[in-house]
């Protein structure tokens, strides 16, 4: 379907983002027309970056899978919405319809049902990237449940503290997950954190890897033997639940530079409205093109450019349940190519790592379909940019560089598709409705072209509303720093021209493959271990993975050797965060440079790790600075 709101040329765009600034209600009221309500909002913005407040669209009645399914399902019901490409490329790929997706939502959302799951609810979302995933989500938005969705690399630990902080009472996750040649036991790893989540009274496992699990009587039931009672039921229709725009969507978890984990907290208007404007204007997605996000569903890309985005502009999305490198490195050009992918997203650490491969998995493959690309997540380097024109994109195809996080729900700044110019490494425009400053430590706002710290002066439709369970660590994280801002906790550049380059993170946050880990989770981990005194964890520059994690480590264990100690320290992160943030190099040392206040100078071991040692600055200020000569002298290569 066409929607009115796509914009098609530069001064469209210019004549736009100046409406949006100069009259967002008006603006967004006019958008958010074209999607489906039951009934109107009352009032289009509330907004008080203070407390903060922000509602869009509030007292407006929809549900969010009527627009994403159900609309395309009476207009184009034989349209391709998902494609489902499996790990294992001999495999059969699965097809649904805009009907028939709807209609599989429709049966898992009786399953929830008859499950006691009810509106409000909380529903923890551990799963391969199958259809099941999908239908899943879909199923959660309709019955009106809140959906929490684990990225499924995340440890019993993590899933356990999540589930807690949320208080989910339905978990869904299936036997096991196939991610390249890997086979990860999933209701294995759920049962561990299962022990210590009193609220889930229920767990629906899907057969996946048929792998041996344990099924708990009273608690634990099969997807499959859930989905046989639905089917002999005469009519499987479901009615969406009544939403108000402002009521919650989903939770998703998120690494902040303190403490643990964040429950970020979607709405749900303002979160469709945002998702689809953006995902058809960046991407100036045509009728009949077939987009391909590589992102996992585990993580906010996933849910705004895999479903709920590109869905409710009634788009066929891909989900691809593999890894990029399995069975080989040319596995995501075999997929553009079987299922003519015109439009593929992915993430600079991807790029870096298939452009290491060798250009000789690009031989024999078909990549004309592919009409435009993207790239999200961490900055991308000139390099990885210029191969993924050159050889992926024939250098025909536009790049977008999206910046954009968790909190934002959706692009914040980037270049539009073959409308706007793309610099390569500069994320370049806001979007209509997001405007950016930069400011100085101070909060002074900096003019022109200068580097600061990237904030966000008014609302937009996708921002985060809340963290779950608490609403003044919302506050305290994102609009506290600069009052009456909200903070990115990224540093950027501007040009003279009003184009931005994000620089990275300023806060104790690393980005590593694209995932968000806070330092200060790192080191908690690694306090766990018993023979560890103190911990300190720095990222530096990784070739494929952008950041890496280094971690200085004083221990106290006597009997092992240094190897088995690293060894350790390294599999109980896994087993408190998961494996996505052990550290690559672990250094152990006798001492820490900590002034004498005993902070510690976290900019003097980040200049270890880089290897920048030449000038490590001041350190006379140290406690004892002869440790920094004994860290320098053991330095992980
Ligand atoms: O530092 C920025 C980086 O990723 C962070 C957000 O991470 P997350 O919430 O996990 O969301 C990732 C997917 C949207 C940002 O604070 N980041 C994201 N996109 C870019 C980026 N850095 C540079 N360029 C980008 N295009």
């Amino acid at each position: 379907m066409k929607f009115p709101f796509q914009i098609s040329t530069a001064e469209q765009l210019e004549m736009d983002y100046k409406k949006s600034i100069s009259n967002p209600e008006v603006f967004w009221a006019e958008i958010a027309s074209h999607f489906l309500w039951k009934s109107k909002w009352e009032k289009t913005l509330s907004w008080n970056f203070e407390q903060p407040l922000v509602q869009w669209f509030k007292g407006g009645i929809l549900n969010i899978t009527e627009n994403a399914l159900d609309r395309h399902a009476a207009i184009t019901p034989n349209k391709t919405a998902l494609i489902c490409e499996p790990n294992n490329p001999s495999e059969t790929a699965i097809s649904f319809t805009y009907e028939e997706l709807l209609n599989k939502v429709n049966q898992f959302a009786h399953v929830l049902k008859n499950n006691g799951a009810k509106k409000g609810d909380r529903i923890c979302i551990y799963m391969p990237m199958v259809p099941e995933l999908a239908i899943a989500v879909l199923a959660c938005a309709r019955i009106g449940a809140i959906h929490s969705v684990v990225f499924g690399g995340f440890s019993a630990q993590s899933i356990s503290d999540r589930i807690n902080d949320a208080q989910c009472n339905l978990v869904l996750t299936a036997d096991g997950a196939y991610r390249g040649n890997k086979s990860i036991p999933l209701k294995s790893v759920v049962d561990e954190a299962l022990l210590s989540c009193p609220s889930v009274k229920t767990c629906i496992v899907l057969t996946r890897s048929n792998t041996p699990v344990s099924m708990l009587k009273g608690r634990d039931m099969w997807w499959e033997d859930e989905l046989d009672k639905v089917n002999q039921m005469e009519n499987s229709w479901f009615d969406a639940e009544p939403m108000d725009a402002e009521d919650m969507l989903f939770i998703l978890y998120t690494s902040g530079s303190t403490g643990k984990p964040k429950g970020v907290v979607h709405t749900i208007g303002g979160y469709m409205v945002w998702t689809t404007y953006t995902f058809l204007n960046v991407f100036q997605y045509q009728p009949n093109e077939v987009f391909f996000c590589t992102a996992d569903v585990g993580w906010i890309t996933g849910h705004s450019y895999l479903i709920y985005g590109p869905l409710c502009a009634g788009a066929t999305t891909v989900l691809f349940e593999g890894v990029p490198n399995y069975p080989d490195a040319g596995r995501l050009w075999d997929i553009c190519d079987k299922h003519q992918v015109n439009i593929l997203y992915t993430a600079p650490t991807a790029i870096r790592s298939l452009m290491q491969a060798g250009d000789q998995w690009l031989d024999g493959k078909n990549l004309s379909s592919l009409k435009k690309l993207g790239s999200v997540g961490e900055p991308i380097n000139e390099e990885a940019w210029q191969w993924y024109f050159k050889n992926i994109g024939r250098q025909i195809c536009p790049i977008v560089d999206t910046w954009w996080q968790t909190e934002t729900g959706g692009i914040m700044i980037s270049a539009i598709a073959g409308i706007t110019e793309a610099i390569p490494a500069w994320a370049t425009l806001p979007m209509p409705g997001v405007q950016p400053i930069l400011v100085d430590e101070n909060g002074n706002e900096l003019e022109g072209a200068a580097s600061g710290n990237l904030c966000i002066k008014a609302p937009w439709p996708g921002m985060i509303r809340t963290t779950y369970g608490d609403h003044d660590r919302c506050r305290a994280a994102y609009f506290s720093t600069y009052p009456g801002l909200y903070f990115t906790g990224d540093g950027a550049m501007r040009d003279e021209k009003g184009n931005y380059r994000i620089t990275g993170r300023v806060d104790d946050v690393l980005n590593v493959s694209g995932h968000r880990i806070g330092t200060a989770e790192v080191e908690n981990a690694i306090n766990m271990h018993t023979g560890v005194i103190e911990s300190a964890v720095v990222g530096y520059p990784h070739d494929i993975k952008g950041q890496g994690i280094y971690a200085f480590v004083i221990v106290s264990d006597k009997h092992h050797t240094l190897d088995l100690i690293q060894n350790d320290i390294s599999q109980t992160v896994a087993q408190i965060i998961g494996p996505i943030a052990k550290p690559d190099k672990i250094q152990i040392v006798s001492g820490l440079p900590k002034t004498r206040s005993g902070k510690i100078m976290r900019r003097i071991l980040r200049k270890i790790a880089e290897g920048d040692i030449s000038n490590l600055g001041d350190t006379t200020t140290l406690l004892d600075p002869t440790v920094v000569d004994e860290i320098v002298l053991g330095r992980k290569k």
